[in-house]
Order: structure tokens, then C-alpha cells, then sequence
């Protein structure tokens, strides 16, 4: 085998994308697969390549420095790619505690394995870090999120992954860990868990059931097709310098409001409803506290130094992912009936 990668996370919504790429495209990697399968964590994401012969998955939290090391002793790793996380910024307002365990704990774990594991020795090893757009903290009506843009988090989410960009480039100017980070907007796509918004209203409006708009929905994201942060998560790790930065980013800006409307439009020519059918659903709840305003991307120095641009216009990604959605009931039922049930119901009680 030419490398052996851990993708942590790899069970999750996008870790399931990288490890398929990476499982596909690189026969001469053996990829290790560590997850600790927490309730965002789900294998059958994967069924399509767990018989691969280059790709092992591994059971293991992130946070449990002895499982760590075990596995950096028993595998000679030469890269790390980070995305095991607690990723739902609704689930940080109310329990922040697993966020900064996870986010911060987990990933200084990951960092001191590698460095202990690589000892002096860096050459063809990295630590990729991948992380998110929020950190950047929240835009008014103008302007864009660049390299530079000054750290500024505002939830539980936002801050511990703040922290942990912050200890990854520690460890490079401080120990000189080979590391990358990059910092992605909203992604969107296949296996996205049905707590986030795109997934959790295409459930709803298929069981004709309310469609929770935060506030007034003027809030504004930019997405990207999950298959598209894939692809420059390849290009980063393959082709990125270390100690650098890289802003991803779909340069596809929608106010909540008005992605709901067109999915709305999309659902009902699937379902065969009258058009504007199911933005009937639409139910206007309480917000989010300390809800950002809006997140935007200036993603040039990925494109201009890499080649990377996002493949898929808006409206062709979110038709391609309700398709999905509809031909794997039984993937969404099998979580919207499990542990996820719970938590919805806390969540949307008082909204
Ligand atoms: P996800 O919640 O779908 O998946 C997270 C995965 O990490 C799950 O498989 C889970 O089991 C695993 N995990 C959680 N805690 C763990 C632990 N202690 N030890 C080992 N595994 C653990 O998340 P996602 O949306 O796929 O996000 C992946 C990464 O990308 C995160 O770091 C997130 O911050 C970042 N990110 C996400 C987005 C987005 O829009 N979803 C955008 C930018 C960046
Ligand atoms: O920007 C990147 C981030 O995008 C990632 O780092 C996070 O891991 C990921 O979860 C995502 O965070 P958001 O908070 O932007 O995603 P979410 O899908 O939770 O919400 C998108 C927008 O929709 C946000 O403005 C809140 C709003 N919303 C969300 C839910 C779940 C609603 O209006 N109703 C809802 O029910």
C-alpha cells in the first residue's frame, strides 16, 4: 500500500463521501475508516464499499487517548484526515459539554497521536483538519468570509471548532506538524442526517407535516453539493501546502426562505402535488438563539492555486438529492424511528 489514511468521521454525512472517494479512487491507499458511530454515525452510509479490501472500519472515540494511540501503534498512518465532530449547532446550544469534548478534546488527542506517532520524522505524513465556514463568526448584507477574515464564533458549535483550527495550527508553528485546514460553507446532498434543514424538510414536507422556518427565515447560507467538498477535500490533501488555510465554498447564496420555497416546487412535480402544495407546510417558529445572519465564501484561492470549482448549479444538486431522499425511505425511517426521535421532540416542543 502507498499510504495508509485515517478519515475520522468517516460514518457521518460528508466523512461518508471522502471515504467512498477516497476508497474508489486510490486502491493503493488502504483507508482506515475511525468512528465511534454516535447517533450521527451510520455504517449503512457505507454498505456500497465495506468489502473493499482497501478500506477497514474502526470503532473508536476520538476522545479516548488510549484507543487513539493503540490504533496509531498498530497502523503506520501517514495521514490524518479529521472530520469526526459534533456537528448540529442547535445540539451545542443545548448540550455544549459534547461539543467541546469531541471538537477540542478529540482533535488535541488526534494531534498528540500524530505527533508522538510521526516522532520528528514528517516527510509524506499530514494532518488535515477540516472545518467550517462558522468560525468566521456572521456577515451583514455585504462582503465574504476570506483566509484572513478574523475568527469571531458565536455558538458552543462554532467556538469549539474555532478551538480546534486554533490547536491544529499550534501544532504545526509550534512542533511543526505537517497540518492543512480548510473551512467549508453549508454542504448538502445524500446521507445528510434529517436534523439539518435541507434533509429534515424533505422529510417533513413527504409526510406532509410542518416545515420549521427559524424566525423569518431571512437568514442566509451558502451551500455546497456534499460530493463537491469531496472533491476539493481530495485536492487539498493531495495538492495543498501545509501550514495554509483554504476557504470552500459553493458561491451559492439562499435565504432560508427562499430554499425552502424551491424545494417546496421540487417535492410537489416529484410527488405529483398541485404546485405550492407543500409550501402550505411552511410554519414560521421560534429562532435559533444567537442565530448567525449569514455565512458567504470567497473561495478564489482554492480555484486560482488548485483548479477546484463547485460541479453542480443549485437546482440540479437539491433535485438530485430529493431523488435520493425518495428511493431511500428506509434510510431515513430507520433514523427518523431511532434515537433521533427523542431529541426531535425536545428540540421542537417549544417552538
Ligand atoms: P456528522 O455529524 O454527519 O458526522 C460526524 C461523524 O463523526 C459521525 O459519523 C459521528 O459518529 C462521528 N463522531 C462524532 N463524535 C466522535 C468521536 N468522539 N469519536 C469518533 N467519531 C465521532 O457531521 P458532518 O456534517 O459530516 O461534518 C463532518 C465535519 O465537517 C465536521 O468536522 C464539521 O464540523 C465539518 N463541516 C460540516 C459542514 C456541513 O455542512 N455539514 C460544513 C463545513 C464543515
Ligand atoms: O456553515 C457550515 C455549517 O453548516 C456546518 O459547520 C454545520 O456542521 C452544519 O450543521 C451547518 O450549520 P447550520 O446551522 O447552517 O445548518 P442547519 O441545517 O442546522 O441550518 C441551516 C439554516 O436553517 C440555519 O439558518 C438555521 C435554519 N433552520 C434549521 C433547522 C434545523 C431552520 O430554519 N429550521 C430548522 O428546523
Amino acid at each position: 500500500m502507498k499510504k495508509t489514511i485515517i478519515i475520522t468521521g468517516g460514518a457521518g454525512f460528508i466523512g461518508s463521501h471522502v471515504t467512498r472517494l477516497f476508497v474508489k479512487k486510490y486502491s493503493d491507499y488502504q483507508i482506515i475508516n475511525l468512528d465511534a458511530l454516535t447517533y450521527a454515525g451510520n455504517l449503512e452510509n457505507l454498505t456500497d464499499i465495506e468489502k473493499c479490501s482497501n478500506y477497514k472500519f474502526v470503532k473508536g472515540d476520538i476522545t479516548n487517548e488510549e484507543t487513539i494511540r493503540s490504533i496509531f501503534n498498530e497502523y503506520s498512518i501517514d495521514g490524518v484526515i479529521h472530520l469526526a465532530a459534533e456537528s448540529h449547532v442547535d445540539r451545542s446550544i443545548s448540550e455544549p459539554m459534547a461539543f467541546i469534548k469531541t471538537n477540542i478534546l478529540g482533535t488535541t488527542i488526534l494531534l498528540n497521536a500524530a505527533k508522538l506517532h510521526w516522532k520528528d520524522n514528517f516527510v509524506g505524513k499530514l494532518f488535515y483538519h477540516i472545518s467550517t465556514d462558522e468560525v468566521y463568526g456572521s456577515l451583514g448584507a455585504e462582503g465574504l468570509f476570506t483566509e484572513e477574515t478574523s475568527y469571531d464564533p458565536r455558538s458552543p458549535y462554532s467556538a469549539s471548532k474555532a478551538s480546534s483550527d486554533h490547536l491544529v495550527r499550534a501544532y504545526h508553528h509550534t512542533y511543526g506538524l505537517p497540518v492543512v485546514i480548510s473551512n467549508c460553507s453549508n454542504n448538502y446532498g445524500p446521507n445528510h442526517f434529517p436534523e439539518k434543514l435541507i434533509p429534515l424538510a424533505i422529510n417533513n414536507i413527504k409526510k406532509n407535516k410542518p416545515i420549521p422556518v427559524y424566525g423569518k427565515g431571512e437568514n442566509v447560507r451558502d451551500w455546497l453539493f456534499v460530493e463537491d467538498h469531496a472533491a476539493a477535500i481530495d485536492l487539498v490533501f493531495h495538492k495543498g501546502k501545509q501550514g495554509e488555510t483554504y476557504n470552500i465554498g459553493g458561491n451559492n447564496e439562499w435565504t432560508n426562505i427562499d430554499l425552502i420555497k424551491l424545494l417546496c416546487r421540487i417535492m410537489d412535480t416529484k410527488l405529483n402535488r398541485p404546485i405550492g402544495e407543500s409550501e402550505k407546510l411552511i410554519t414560521y417558529v421560534k429562532d435559533r438563539a444567537g442565530h448567525d445572519l449569514r455565512y458567504a465564501i470567497d473561495s478564489s484561492k482554492l480555484q486560482n492555486e488548485l483548479g477546484w470549482k463547485p460541479s453542480l448549479q443549485f437546482e440540479e444538486g437539491l433535485t438530485k438529492t430529493v431523488d435520493w431522499y425518495l428511493s431511500n425511505q428506509k434510510w431515513l425511517d430507520d433514523i427518523v424511528s431511532g434515537n433521533y426521535q427523542q431529541y426531535y421532540n425536545e428540540q421542537y416542543q417549544n417552538r
